[in-house]
């Protein structure tokens, strides 16, 4: 089984790219690391404890770097061998992306594989995959704390250094005190595991155009009207412009990207092109996640439960009458479509 995750790391590339590489960054990150003997470049001893399932075991190998384009990525293979418990081994490519305009945030996504043998393999290839999901997770999520913790302290001396004084006494009388703001949000968007540090006062809506470049979910008035920033917070929908981002953490999170699992558009998406259920498309994403709430509520589908479902979104310029419609022919899909 693959799996992945995004990181979002208040730091720059150049940074980021320095702790992936840095040996005492990895060795911190990797639960219950007891060594990691430097034996070429880019490539370490190590040794490593760990509990898989019912089998703990000490695992001896090398974690090597390959693939390396500066600033941009690297795969990383870790192997170890467990003695009587067995061997694991887990691939990972990582790569890097600006997440910022001003580059002052790093976007990281990892994309991981893991196996076992011996011993190991008798205990499920189900539990392994678990494990080894915790395992990634737990090592990127401590990565982007130590990046972030290490910025905040270079922050914090430029602060407390001889220039924070001449700032601090050219502060106007009654200015707003400086805040530490940062909040840590980790939720699952789209089926995806994200993490990262934010301003306690963003809004899920900035969260997701900003931070995670999910530009479907729009913005339409801020001041929750239009519904057009509507997505599903743990299986509700809700309008993303009237929530926090850490507010949403723990949860669960869908927009119009994460909408279609198959192949092809979701019922819904299918319905508004076959019935000219938009125009300019808008309000589009919030008029579908409104009524994606409604489908997969059980509640009958018919004009009134359609018109409640959507009465908080705002049309502009299609009108309601297609919108309805194309609600309406969705519904007559498949429900395990639609679940
Ligand atoms: S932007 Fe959220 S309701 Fe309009
Ligand atoms: S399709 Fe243009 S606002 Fe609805």
């Amino acid at each position: 089984m693959e799996f992945s995750g995004t990181q979002v790391i208040a730091a720059s590339r150049a940074a980021v790219w320095a702790g992936l590489n840095d040996p005492e960054t990895l060795q911190r990150c990797i639960d219950g690391c007891e060594s990691f003997v430097t034996i070429g470049d880019g490539q370490w001893a190590a040794v490593v404890s760990a509990a898989i399932g019912p089998v703990k075991a000490r695992f001896k190998g090398t974690v090597t770097l390959s693939e390396r384009r500066p600033l941009l990525g690297y795969s990383l293979l870790g192997e170890g061998d467990g003695g009587i418990a067995g061997f694991g081994q887990m691939t990972a490519r990582v790569t890097l992306e600006d997440e910022s305009y001003d580059a002052s945030s790093t976007r990281l996504i990892y994309s991981a594989e893991a196996q076992v043998g011996g011993k190991l393999a008798q205990i499920g290839s189900r539990l392994v995959n678990t494990v080894a999901v915790k395992m990634a997770d737990a090592f990127f999520t401590r990565f982007n704390e130590l990046l972030t913790a290490g910025r905040r302290s270079a922050l914090d001396e430029a602060a407390t250094g001889p220039g924070a004084q001449t700032a601090h006494a050219a502060a106007q009388p009654g200015a707003a005190p400086q805040r530490d703001a940062a909040a840590n949000v980790q939720l699952q968007v789209n089926g995806r595991l994200v993490q990262c540090q934010v301003d306690d006062r963003t809004l899920l809506v900035d969260f997701l155009r900003r931070d995670l470049r999910l530009t479907g979910t729009h913005v339409g008035c801020d001041t929750s009207q239009c519904g057009a920033c509507t997505v599903r917070l743990d299986g509700v929908a809700v309008k993303s412009c009237t929530v926090l981002a850490v507010q949403a953490s723990g949860g669960e999170v869908v927009t119009i990207e994460g909408l279609a699992t198959g192949q092809g558009l979701h019922p819904l998406q299918q319905a508004f092109i076959a019935c000219h259920g938009l125009q300019c498309g808008f309000c589009t994403p919030g008029m579908i996640m409104s009524a994606d709430s409604l489908l997969r509520s059980g509640e009958a589908v018919d004009r009134r439960s359609i018109c409640a479902a959507i009465e908080g979104n705002i049309c502009r310029c299609t009108g309601y009458v297609n919108i309805i419609e194309a609600v309406r022919q969705a519904a007559l899909a498949a429900p395990e479509v639609l679940a």
